[in-house]
């Protein structure tokens, strides 16, 4: 037969001493039952109730000693499996530990034989290190040379953009000189272009003349120092036209044989041809007679003297000739002007034509100026006069003077190869 758990038994017990007792308060207090008769069976009643908790608790305490003795069978059980555990644990570990024992052996054989292969491996390795190293250092030595290489090439480029620099500066300044040289070209081709046109103009003239004129001789030569074809031919065109007999020519040589076979040719007369020098006065005479002309032309030899405007000629300048005398202001503070000496012309008048080509410009500023002043009071109404080189400013100032002095003339430019102006009074 089950019985009842110790709990339940004692809670039961409890409520039924609990039950008795109220009913026996309850049934005292009706006066149903005899206060004294209810103490007792209360008494009794607990009584009771104490001994089935009594045997509650003992049961309890039995209980709780089983399970206890119980507990203990088991885990004293546990205990012999653990201890039969152990015991094949050790076996298995004594096992393991002979052949982990075993394979530690052979694993150190393994091992001292890779570290043997190692070892060489790795004095190998230190070979081949030693190589690399060395290999480093060569070409370490070689960075260091193309380090002093490189310096080189530096300063082989520091003087190349040098050279560069100077290369291109000459060439700047070869390119400026070719602009001169170019500007110049242009200025040598214009040169070239006037004096073509000149030198035809000249050879033109030259070809009238020698149409005009038939020398007996070799003729001297034109241009340069002596009268070129253009103006020659203007004044032999005045004496075709007008039939010029007296010409004056100041300055002796090539003019006075043209002009000389002019007047033989157009309606005679006679050519006065100053010279200051008598070396070039005798050259003209010889060509002169070389010409078959000393009827037609006479050289006079007409030393410079000074010569002061609207004065007498002072006398002979005593210098060499060439040489530059007094200028247009004499030692008394007058003008004065180196010229032929003007004896030479004492038998001269009526002239009809002026040639004015010296005497040289290096004998005074204004060398020519005293030709007019001087000839024109001995010229006919109607003559010409012929100032040469008008191209030259000291030519060109003697021109303009004489026309600002002598209103009564008409002066006009002719355009030759040196410059010249033609002069002539005014018709009244
Ligand atoms: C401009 S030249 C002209 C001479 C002249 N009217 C003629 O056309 O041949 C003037 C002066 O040059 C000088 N002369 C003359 N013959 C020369 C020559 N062969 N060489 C250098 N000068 C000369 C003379 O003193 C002359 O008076």
């Amino acid at each position: 037969m089950r019985t009842l758990p110790p709990r339940l038994l004692l809670i039961i017990s409890a409520a039924f001493a609990g039950v008795v007792m109220i009913t026996l308060v309850l049934l005292s207090a009706a006066g149903a039952v005899d206060p004294i008769a209810a103490a007792q069976l209360a008494v009794s009643v607990l009584t009771l109730a104490a001994a089935a908790v009594i045997v509650a608790a003992v049961r309890r305490t039995d209980g709780k000693a089983l399970r206890i003795d119980a507990r203990t069978k088991r885990e004293e059980a546990a205990l012999t499996r653990a201890e039969h555990g152990l015991a094949q644990l050790a076996a298995t570990l004594d096992g393991l530990t002979g052949r982990l024992e075993e394979a530690g052996l052979r694993q150190s054989r393994v091992v001292l034989a890779a570290l043997g292969e190692d070892r060489m491996e790795l004095t190998a390795q230190a070979e081949r290190l030693s190589q690399l190293a060395s290999a480093v250092s060569r070409v370490d030595a070689t960075v260091r040379e193309s380090a002093g290489d490189l310096e080189d090439l530096r300063k082989l480029r520091h003087d190349h953009e040098q050279l560069a620099r100077t290369v291109l500066s000459a060439v700047r300044d070869l390119d400026e000189r070719l602009d001169t040289l170019g500007g110049a070209v242009r200025d040598g081709q214009a040169d070239l272009a006037r004096s073509a046109r000149h030198n035809y103009a000249q050879l033109e003239a030259l070809i009238d003349l020698r149409a005009l004129l038939q020398p007996r001789a070799p003729l001297p030569r034109l241009r340069g120092w002596a009268a070129s074809p253009d103006v020659l031919r203007l004044l032999i065109e005045r004496i075709a036209v007008d039939r010029a007999k007296i010409i004056v020519e100041c300055g002796s040589g090539s003019s006075s044989i043209w002009l000389g076979y002019a007047v033989q040719q157009f309606g005679g007369g006679r050519v006065v041809a100053l010279e200051h020098d008598e070396r070039f006065a005798e050259a003209s005479r010889d060509l002169v007679l070389a010409h078959g002309l000393q009827d037609v032309v006479e050289v006079r030899h007409a030393p410079l003297a000074s010569w002061t405007p609207g004065g007498q000629a002072a006398g002979r300048t005593g210098e060499e000739p060439g040489t530059p005398q007094e200028g247009p202001t004499g030692p008394d503070g007058g003008e004065t002007f180196p010229w032929y000496d003007t004896s030479a012309l004492d038998d001269v008048t009526g002239i009809d034509l002026v040639f004015v080509d010296g005497p040289p410009g290096n004998t005074a500023p204004l060398a020519r100026y005293p030709a007019l002043p001087v000839l024109l009071p001995r010229c006919a109404d109607e003559a010409w006069f012929v100032l040469d080189d008008t191209d030259r400013p000291a030519e060109r100032e003697v021109a303009d003077r004489w026309l600002r002095e002598h209103p009564e003339l008409t002066g006009a430019a002719y355009p030759a190869e040196k410059g010249a102006m033609v002069l002539r009074r005014n018709p009244r």
